[in-house]
């Protein structure tokens, strides 16, 4: 495990080739999940889905809709973060635990669930979109650097047919929305350097 936070952000690359023969545990992958939904989210929705794909009829089906060959076929696994268009649907699962467990006083428990459920059930499906893929954003890039806590290397792809991926990974296009897709793995190959335009050139002050 690497607890140093600057060598886990200034060295993370993104990772084309991996080692094929290390793979992750299921435990080890739920581990690293669960660190990466401590992110925050919109009214605490969680509209986040992850699929692992580490079999390799997932991964071909994947491969069938994508160009990125190398990060798919030679990685441990490559999670699928999808966003649920319909997130309302755990806002008592959710807040009801968190009145329980006394992280939520009452009258913040009445106001959140009295609002949140009319306030959601009203967006658009185009506005709905903006809000998961935001949240499942935030999730998707506490996810890099979790893997790289764990000694794993990663890579974000949005190269994929979106429309299909839902439906590839066996779930309802109607309700998921792909928002990324990351390999995982060790890698074999170091990733490449990359430049970053400065704080200075693109900060406004006011
Ligand atoms: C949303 C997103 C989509 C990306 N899609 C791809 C992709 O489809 N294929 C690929 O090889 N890299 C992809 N990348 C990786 C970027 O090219 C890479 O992050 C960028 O060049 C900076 O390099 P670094 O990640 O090594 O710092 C994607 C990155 C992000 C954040």
């Amino acid at each position: 495990m690497n607890n140093d936070f600057k060598d886990i952000l200034l060295n993370r690359k993104s990772v084309k080739v991996y080692d094929e023969d290390v793979k992750i545990s299921h435990e080890e992958m739920l581990e690293m999940l669960d660190e990466t939904v401590t992110a925050p989210s919109a009214v605490n929705l969680q509209p986040w889905r992850f699929v692992v794909a580490e079999s390799k009829e997932a991964k071909d089906a994947i491969l069938e809709i994508s160009t990125n060959v190398n990060q798919v076929s030679s990685s441990a696994a490559v999670v699928v973060f999808f966003g649920d268009l319909q997130p309302q649907a755990n806002l008592n699962k959710i807040y009801d635990e968190a009145l329980a467990t006394g992280k939520m006083p009452k009258e913040v428990y009445d106001r959140q669930v009295g609002f949140i459920k009319p306030f959601y059930d009203g967006f658009s499906e185009q506005w709905m979109r903006e809000v998961v893929k935001i949240d499942t954003s935030l999730a998707a890039m506490q996810f890099m650097l979790v893997v790289r806590e764990h000694g794993y290397d990663t890579n974000a792809m949005t190269g994929y047919e979106a429309d299909k991926m839902a439906e590839k990974m066996g779930l309802d296009p109607k309700r998921y929305v792909p928002v990324m897709m990351i390999s995982v793995g060790k890698a074999k190959e170091a990733g490449y350097d990359s430049v970053r335009m400065p704080a200075k050139d693109i900060t406004e002050f006011k």
